[in-house]
């Protein structure tokens, strides 16, 4: 927690890239947070986390055209930037960096990030160009901010796993902390998108959490058919009146890809969920005992 001085706000590449390097030749390390505002407890978790391992703690704020699709939420995606700078100072963070869009995306910008085969399954099955536009962000954000750390959630597993692999296939200079899911007290994973649920499809989107609970209780007491375990995860999330329910995926972490085994030692449940318009994503990385 801090209160003393107010957070340092910074819009341009040229002045954070600046700051960063000012920071690192005086033997600071360096955290970077990246997110797309609308700070809630789980942005929090991720900023006191980096906080906890570095002297100076960046958390960028901007919301990414590239990594929505045609028909997605990026003109309503909910902003809240007076909010946010007081979540971001008072989790821990020193400065945020805050670019427009023609900062990061000038006239004539043509290059991209792509990391080939687990960007286009599950998430990018549904979301296409989607990943695209989140390694090329996560990599500009990393150039700009120049960090010894950057700090992910666990909520987007499938980013988390992007992540992770560009920075080890490209060689990145910069150690990838992925942060627990941080969760409502009634269990539904925080987003920023769950403002959109009205009340009753708040109250529905608790089968979420419920049906990966289910599955890790059965999984724990020697449950070892995915086909079973995914029939029962879907009647339970049928009782609360989805629209649509996109994926129901049982993930090897270690590779990010669909197996019908439960062999390994750990499991990753992912899913996505429409009530209403609102796709909500939730996940459980869940051991498997022999
Ligand atoms: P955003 O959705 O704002 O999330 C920013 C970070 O917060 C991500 O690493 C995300 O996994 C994490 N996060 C969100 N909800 C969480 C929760 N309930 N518990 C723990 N962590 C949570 O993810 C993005 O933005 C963007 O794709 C970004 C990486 C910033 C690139 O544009």
């Amino acid at each position: 927690m801090k209160s003393e001085l107010p957070v340092q706000i910074l819009k341009t590449i040229r002045e954070m890239q600046e700051v960063s390097e000012k920071f690192r030749c005086e033997a600071k390390k360096i955290a970077v947070v990246p997110t797309m505002g609308y700070l809630h407890n789980g942005h929090m978790s991720l900023i006191e986390r980096a906080s906890s391992l570095a002297d100076i703690v960046i958390t960028t704020i901007f919301v990414n055209p590239t990594q929505f699709g045609p028909n997605e939420d990026f003109t309503r995606y909910p902003r809240d930037f007076e909010h946010d700078k007081v979540v971001a100072h008072t989790a821990g963070s020193d400065i945020i960096f805050y670019p427009d869009a023609e900062e990061i995306y000038p006239t004539g910008f043509s290059s991209i990030v792509e990391v080939e085969g687990a960007s286009n399954i599950l998430e990018g099955a549904f979301r296409p160009k989607h990943f695209k536009g989140v390694t090329t962000i996560v990599v500009k954000l990393l150039n700009i901010t120049k960090p010894h750390i950057a700090v992910f959630g666990q909520k987007d597993a499938q980013q988390a796993f992007l992540i992770r692999k560009m920075v080890r296939d490209l060689n990145f200079d910069v150690d990838i902390i992925i942060a627990p899911i941080v969760r409502e007290a009634d269990g539904l994973a925080m987003s920023s998108r769950n403002m959109y649920l009205n009340e009753t499809e708040r109250k529905n989107a608790l089968v979420l959490f419920r049906s990966l609970q289910h599955a890790a209780e059965r999984i724990r007491q020697g449950e070892r058919s995915i086909a079973l375990l995914r029939k029962e995860m879907l009647n339970i999330i049928q009782s609360g009146a989805p629209t649509q329910i996109d994926y129901i995926a049982f993930v090897n972490p270690a590779t990010f890809s669909e197996t019908e085994h439960l062999n390994q030692p750990e499991i990753l449940v992912a899913l996505a969920v429409r009530f209403g318009t609102t796709r909500l994503i939730d996940n459980s990385l869940i051991p498997i005992v022999p």
